[in-house]
């Protein structure tokens, strides 16, 4: 092992397009600066287990067009022990790493937060297509993720338009509804439902598609946040109250893959750079963040700390639009 300071990099959590601009952009820029890269696999899985490689100028080369983590992620509970961290720094220390990039969300900052608390810095940057961190306007995967959802729900309109059909559609979001939000805006939803707002389902969905019904209107698009759920349910209830015939769609893991966006390229490379320059000056415990439009950092506590309040706002615009 050289004596030479190195940083490392991994990627957390569920895995977004873009984030292999972000990986890319780490290794160019620590290689540049004089650093020797590691790419950590697997996530703090790999923090742990020992599992690192050394990244190239060339081994991150024509990644920056393909979706998922080259680096591969996964979710390690065990990670949260005191003994697991002091062998994740271990195994930092004995390749001269003096600094770790996070890609991930708000649980894998919570790693970061740990890691640099008891002596490797460690930089955190967003990266989930549920745009659900509190502390960044924006996260990588979120533009490409609803594309992608816009595409999808584009090609069940053709099919939903031909049967003059409903059709209610799951996206993705456990806990955040951002994605059915932008979507439901993006392909003029009938309904958006998310846990977020509150929705009476027989005055918003079956009183308000009888009246269209009787004014001629014959096809609708519901779309529904994961944390909602129910689809199934909702597609029987609207086809026997209203009387129009209705399918349900769950999208699933098709919104987490493809070619990332031009935008989540660009932020991507750029927060990748940024997170290094905190790195290369010893600056470790922040997070790379979007706050009025530019790329910022923040204390990761104080980031973790932070609520994410709705934007109620699109939401009503898109109930007084979609009509
Ligand atoms: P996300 O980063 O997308 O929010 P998770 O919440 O699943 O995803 O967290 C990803 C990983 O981050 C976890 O599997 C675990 O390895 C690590 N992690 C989560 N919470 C903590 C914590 N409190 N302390 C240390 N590591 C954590
Ligand atoms: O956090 C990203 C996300 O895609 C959520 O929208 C979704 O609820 C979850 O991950 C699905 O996780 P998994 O890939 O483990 O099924």
């Amino acid at each position: 092992m050289s004596d030479k300071k190195a940083i490392a990099v991994l990627t957390s959590g569920g895995d977004a397009p873009g984030m292999n601009a972000a990986v890319r952009a780490v290794v160019r820029t620590g290689i540049s600066k004089g650093f020797t890269v590691y790419g950590v696999k697997l996530g703090y899985q790999g923090l742990l287990y020992d599992d690192f490689e050394e990244l190239t100028i060339r081994s991150v080369s024509d990644i920056i067009n393909r979706g998922g983590t080259a680096i591969y992620t996964a979710r390690c509970p065990e990670f949260k022990t005191e003994e697991a961290m002091q062998k994740a720094i271990e195994n930092c220390r004995k390749r001269n790493i003096c600094g770790l990039v996070v890609i991930g969300g708000d649980g894998s900052f919570r790693g970061a937060k740990d890691l640099s608390e008891r002596g490797l810095p460690a930089v955190g940057i967003p990266g989930t297509i549920d745009n659900d961190i509190a502390a960044s306007e924006y996260s990588i995967g979120f533009d490409t993720a609803v594309d992608t959802v816009m595409e999808m729900v584009d090609r069940i309109r053709d099919t939903s338009q031909s049967h003059l059909r409903c059709s209610v559609i799951e996206v993705m979001g456990r806990e955040a509804g951002w994605l059915a939000l932008e979507s439901g805006i993006a392909v003029g939803a009938s309904a958006i439902i998310v846990k977020e707002v509150p929705f009476d389902f027989e005055k918003d969905i079956i009183e308000r598609f009888r009246e269209r019904l009787k004014a001629g209107r014959q096809n609708f698009i519901v779309i529904v946040s994961e944390g909602v759920g129910g689809v199934n349910e909702m597609a029987k209830r609207i086809e026997k109250e209203t009387g129009i015939e209705t399918r349900a769609t769950i999208l699933g893991h098709v919104q987490r893959g493809g070619s990332p966006t031009a935008k989540d390229r660009i932020i991507a490379t750029k927060m990748g750079h940024y997170a290094v320059c905190l790195l290369e000056k010893g600056i470790g415990k922040r997070v790379v963040v979007m706050r009025d439009n530019k790329i910022t950092d923040l204390d990761i506590f104080e980031a973790l700390q932070m609520k994410k309040p709705f934007d109620v706002e699109s939401y009503r615009i898109a109930t007084e639009v979609n009509i």
